[in-house]
């Protein structure tokens, strides 16, 4: 049988009104996998991410996530979702926040691990509008996985993270992947890019390269990933 895949993204199209903000992305990841997604601003990491858990449908193609045609509500437990923008309770305390995210799938006895994690177990009793910014992200990543999901979708997840912390979190993603928890994580930073598996990049709502940070590298003609990567979105617009 043909290797089976947790995400499987089959030439997806998203219009919002005239704006075509995919265009035929077709993208696969195996289970276990770091996956990166990169592309500037508004190219359409966002909308892809939501398309795969299920937000967005796709006007054409299809999404098929843990073996199931995606939106498919059943899957959604088995999935986490750091959204880009934190989607917390701000009147309540981090630890109320992350019990709530785990309450709604049976994950109660993870609220401390996921806390310690994150390093707000200190915090815990803390109102999360108090927190610095970068504890409020710290907050939404114990949300996201509290659950421990087999997909765990991050948008942007060290944004405001301190390079201490960001290394711990890879090291932590790194951890969940080898344990088979199959990870899509968008950046626009590129030491984070070099810590994923495979890279696509997306430009225009279209997935205008992938393979690992190797290959981009060679495919972008630089040994310095930014620059490969500025290359190869350069060349489609000329
Ligand atoms: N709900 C929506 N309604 C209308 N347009 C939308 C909607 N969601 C996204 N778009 C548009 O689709 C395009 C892609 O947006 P998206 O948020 O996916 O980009 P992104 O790659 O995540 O960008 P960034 O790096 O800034 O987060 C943008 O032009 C955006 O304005
Ligand atoms: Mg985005």
């Amino acid at each position: 049988m043909s290797e089976t895949y947790a995400v499987n993204v089959d030439d997806v199209s998203k219009s919002f009104g005239s704006f075509k903000a995919l265009n035929g992305v077709t993208l696969r990841v195996r289970q276990g996998e770091i996956y990166g997604l990169l592309g500037p601003n508004g190219a359409g990491k966002t909308t892809l991410i939501r398309a795969i858990c299920g937000l967005v449908e796709a006007n054409d193609g299809s999404v098929t996530v843990l073996g199931q045609r995606m939106p498919n509500v059943a899957v959604l437990r088995h999935i986490g979702y750091m959204t880009q923008q934190a989607a917390l309770y701000p009147g309540l305390s981090v630890e109320e926040n992350v019990a709530f995210f785990a309450a709604i799938n049976s994950a109660e006895a993870g609220v401390k691990a996921a806390l310690e994690l994150v390093h707000l177990y200190d915090r815990r009793k803390s109102v999360v509008s108090t927190l610095s910014g970068g504890m409020r992200q710290r907050c939404s990543l114990a949300c996201a996985l509290v659950h421990r999901p087999d997909l765990l979708l991050l948008d942007e997840p060290t944004v405001g993270i301190d390079p201490q912390l960001r290394v711990q979190f890879w090291d932590y993603f790194r951890q969940m992947a080898a344990d088979g928890t199959t990870l899509i994580v968008s950046s626009h930073v590129m030491d984070e890019a070099d810590r994923c598996q495979r890279l696509g990049l997306i430009q225009y709502g279209r997935l205008l390269a992938e393979g690992s940070p190797a290959d981009i590298r060679a495919q972008g003609g630089s040994p310095n990933l930014e620059e490969a990567f500025l290359n190869l979105a350069g060349r489609r617009e000329s």
